[in-house]
């Protein structure tokens, strides 16, 4: 016959086990989850540039483009304005420290730290060092204008200019 306190002990040894093992079980699964956390320092934390070229419409349209207006990408903060019979593409990015600047009647501001821009993209006042950069505009083989921000010019030179034909 076993007696009844034996019985007990054998009952919270067998809840103690238990425990035990949830308690492994945690570490266990912890221990995993650090670990994979872990591997994820082998891969590069980056992301797909995206393109620096991109196309703003047909090269027989480009007389469609307004000279009050500008066609604006706005995931490539970029704007598009005809000037006369010529096409100039305006990067909107801050030259100071890269934020988007706004298109205002005078020209361009940026709203981080108030650099303002003339209408050409030139600075006239703020902490931005330069002007907004000029993009290269040219025609695909397939007749598109493409936008190519690895083309860029200080505001108002010559070659940045696209001539309407
Ligand atoms: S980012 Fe434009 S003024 Fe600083």
């Amino acid at each position: 016959m076993v007696d009844a306190s034996l019985r007990r002990e054998k009952l919270e040894l067998t809840r103690r086990n238990f425990l035990s093992l949830i308690g492994w079980s945690v570490l266990q699964v912890s221990g995993v989850a650090f670990g994979l956390m872990g591997l994820r320092y082998f891969w590069a934390n980056t992301s797909a540039a995206p393109p620096t070229k991109f196309t703003i419409g047909r090269a027989a349209d480009a007389a469609n483009f307004s000279e009050t207006v500008p066609y604006v990408d706005v995931a490539q903060r970029t704007a598009v304005w005809r000037r006369g019979n010529t096409l100039i593409a305006i990067w909107l990015k801050c030259q100071h420290l890269g934020c988007t600047v706004k298109i205002v009647p005078t020209g361009y501001n940026c709203p981080c730290h108030g650099s303002k821009y003339d209408q050409n993209g030139n600075v006239y006042a703020g902490p931005a060092p330069r002007g907004l950069r000029w993009l290269g505009i040219a025609v695909t083989p397939a007749g598109n204008l493409q936008v190519d921000k690895g083309e860029q010019y200080a505001p108002l030179t010559p070659a940045a200019y696209y001539h309407i034909t």
